[in-house]
């Protein structure tokens, strides 16, 4: 069975496109993620649907996140958050390899398959090799009932509400915050402390709020993608954090705006796209304000001296880049959450200073339900 949104059926808001209301309604959806899940008391979460009690979570060794597109670039940041936040290794692949490659399945490894649609047949076809080979498997899904969220042990329901555009905003910022949810329960049955606990969770408390601040910032960032917009290709760096920020904002532009875009860790600029930088490529940049700042302005620097153009995507106003987007500063391990905002909507100015069919992009379905 497949779960289609009726789009005709929703109130549009006030809004032009599915996608300029779906990045809008972002707060609201972080709220809901949140909604029922804080424990103060223990400063931990409780995710009802998950079926796994703690002395099972303190037996996993492993965790490894499936899904394709937008959801593997939530789950690559889900992997980091608990590998931060639990200290289990941890990694992240696209279920429509892990499925071709006759993966060893180890019975200590927690699988996590992650999907807006709960539909998408290469993530389905990976959890049911999985499950037929004895595994546990977590669902981290949108779509209430969907085939993944029934094939699956548990999970965690993402609740970013319908998502009509074929383009998913709303839909993975709300991945990123159930992911920190899992991290910080799995953290706090293993050795996360209460002081850490406690600090993330005002940190997700903090979010919507900021999410609203930061799309305060629309006109500047429109002015932007305005300029960008007659790029013919673009290059986004991150390192650790923000290395699937920049992966999934340059999805983003591809998909929306037919801009070829590529993503680099800032960090494998000089094994090889250096070579790229002139003026007509200009690089985005995901600048967090944590350990790693001074790294980063180096490979701002890099870039600056080869005449490239940079924008930035920063907690603070970056002195080598041509342009800064300033983010609301959250915890180090949450700072991925905010970041993709702002470009998703670069990639949606972009497209609409392009004409482009913004919620029907050519080529591509909402949920990729064959083969
Ligand atoms: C997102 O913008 C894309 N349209 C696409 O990559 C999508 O994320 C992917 O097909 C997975 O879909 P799912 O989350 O419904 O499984």
């Amino acid at each position: 069975t497949t779960v289609e949104w009726e789009a005709a059926s929703y109130d549009m808001g006030g809004h032009d496109t599915y996608m300029h209301k779906e990045i809008h309604e972002q707060a609201d959806a972080v709220d809901r993620v949140l909604r029922g899940r804080i424990d103060d008391r223990f400063s931990t979460v409780h995710l009802g649907g998950l079926n796994l009690d703690a002395r099972e979570a303190r037996q996993i060794r492993r965790v490894k996140i499936l899904g394709c597109g937008t959801s593997y670039h939530a789950g690559m940041i889900g992997a980091q958050m608990i590998e931060e936040l639990a200290r289990i290794p941890a990694d992240a692949e696209p279920a429509s390899e892990f499925r071709y490659r006759n993966a060893v399945v180890d019975p200590d490894t927690l699988y996590i398959a992650v999907s807006q649609s709960g539909e998408t047949y290469d993530v389905l076809a990976a959890v049911q090799e999985l499950k037929r080979k004895g595994a546990r498997v977590l669902g981290v899904v949108n779509v209430v009932g969907s085939a993944i969220a029934r094939e699956a042990d548990g999970g965690v329901y993402v609740h970013a509400g319908p998502e009509v555009c074929v383009v998913s905003t709303k839909c993975f910022t709300n991945t990123t915050v159930a992911f920190a949810l899992l991290a910080l329960h799995l953290g706090r049955t293993r050795d996360l402390s209460v002081r850490d606990g406690k600090r993330i969770i005002e940190g997700l408390r903090k979010l919507p709020a900021q999410i609203t601040e930061m799309l305060e910032q629309e006109e500047h960032i429109k002015k932007l993608a305005e300029q960008y917009a007659e790029a013919r290709s673009m290059l986004f760096i991150g390192r650790v954090r923000g290395y699937p920020v920049a992966r999934e904002a340059s999805l983003k532009l591809k998909e929306v705006s037919y801009i070829h875009a590529e993503a680099y860790p800032a960090s494998e600029l000089k094994h090889g796209p250096l070579a790229l930088i002139e003026p007509a490529l200009p690089t985005v940049a995901i600048v967090p304000d944590d350990d790693l700042l001074e790294k980063n302005r180096a490979a701002l620097e890099e870039i600056k001296a080869r005449s490239g153009r940079i924008l930035a995507v920063a907690h603070q106003h970056q002195e080598k880049a041509d342009e800064t987007i300033v983010v609301p500063k959250n915890e180090d391990e949450l700072d991925p959450i905010l970041m993709g905002i702002p470009l998703q909507l670069l990639a949606y100015h972009t497209a609409l200073a392009l004409g482009r069919d913004i919620d029907k992009p050519r080529n591509l379905a909402k949920s990729v339900t064959v083969e």
